[in-house]
């Protein structure tokens, strides 16, 4: 499968403010990126665009390229080919100007373990000109309670709620944020994503990597799904890979005085394209119509005074996409 590309959008230019960078609507621009270790493509010709603003959610399988690129955007890992600019930088050589404008939340972070929460933060808060108030930082993650506590006796996920604070010190316009929610139990996850939430309002971009569905559907504003080092679809999460316009499926149980054979057949209106299906009492309907199968449907069970019970109407979730986006691929 080919990569799928984004489309082009010609990046507006507002007045440079004098630092010497050229700002843009974009956020980051990759094209034709590519980086190998030894004989294995990690990232093998990708081509992205993230708004500033919105929150880019990197969704993959373990192995498909995501911290590879992340790292590269960072200025962490030099590419084999491809151009990439962030804020306008190119972050090979993007120096300490890009450094401020950016955070880091790393899928492993280097932090030394001996020291308190407060100390971590205030290190961290040092090495920025308009650093956030630790107060706000220990707030924003809901670590109050665990200020004087040493970073090697957090839990895994108040650990990673630090590196969430140590990404956000710097309070910087641009976040990376690398699987920030693994290990945490569903309500720090809760908690995380309002904090991500919190940061999209204040006009932060943010780019993500997640194998958390959910996570992908809550926060991202458009999703890619990275496969083996390329993009197989991006998206709005609800209508990534024809989410919105794939078929539909709908199920009800067979009443019990009813045959397969006594329900009314759908292949007779227009534009109805629908295959029924029975197993013992549970009847499956899939059809790109659903609004027009239940209305047939539905029709001839009210004008016999039946009741269809346990009917449902479902559409692909987020992860049968994924599943079958990134299967496909392999
Ligand atoms: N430093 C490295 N040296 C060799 N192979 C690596 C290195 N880092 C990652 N890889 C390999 O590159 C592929 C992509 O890895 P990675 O970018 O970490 O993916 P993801 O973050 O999506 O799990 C994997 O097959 C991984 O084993
Ligand atoms: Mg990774």
């Amino acid at each position: 499968m080919h990569a799928i590309k984004d489309e082009v959008v010609t990046p507006v230019c507002r007045a440079s403010d004098g630092i010497g960078y050229n700002d843009s609507v974009h956020a980051i621009e990759i094209k034709e990126l590519f980086k190998s270790y030894g004989d294995l493509k990690a990232v093998n010709g990708l081509d992205l665009t993230v708004r500033t603003g919105e929150v880019f959610c990197f969704l993959g399988p373990n192995g498909a390229g995501k911290t590879t690129t992340v790292e590269i955007l960072e200025g962490y890992r030099k590419r084999d080919s491809g151009t990439v600019s962030v804020l306008g930088y190119d972050p090979e050589n993007g120096g300490r100007a890009f450094r401020e404008r950016i955070g880091i939340m790393l899928q492993e972070s280097g932090i030394q373990t001996q020291l308190s929460v407060r100390e971590a933060l205030d290190l961290y808060r040092s090495y920025y000109s308009h650093p956030r108030s630790t107060m706000e930082l220990i707030e924003m993650v809901e670590l109050n309670g665990s200020v004087d506590v040493r970073v090697e006796a957090l839990s895994g996920g108040q650990r990673r709620r630090l590196d969430l604070a140590l990404a956000l010190a710097g309070d910087p316009e641009l976040v990376f944020l690398d699987e920030p929610t693994t290990g945490f139990d569903p309500a720090a996850r809760r908690n995380a994503w309002h904090t991500i939430d919190g940061l999209r309002s204040l006009g932060k971009t943010i780019f993500l990597t997640t194998h958390y569905m959910d996570e992908a559907q809550a926060l991202a504003d458009r999703v890619a799904v990275i496969s083996d080092g390329q993009i197989v679809a991006l998206d709005t999460p609800d209508r990534i890979g024809g989410r919105n316009t794939t078929t539909s499926t709908i199920r009800f149980l067979l009443p019990s005085s009813i045959s397969v054979n006594d329900l009314p057949t759908l292949s007779n209106m227009e534009h109805l394209d629908a295959d029924m299906s029975a197993e013992g009492e549970s009847v499956t309907i899939h059809t790109s119509r659903p609004d027009l199968a239940l209305y047939v449907l539905t029709s001839w069970s009210v004008g016999k005074n039946i009741e269809l019970s346990g009917l449902t109407v479902s559409r692909p979730t987020l992860e049968d996409i994924y599943l079958e986006l990134t299967e496909e691929n392999n």
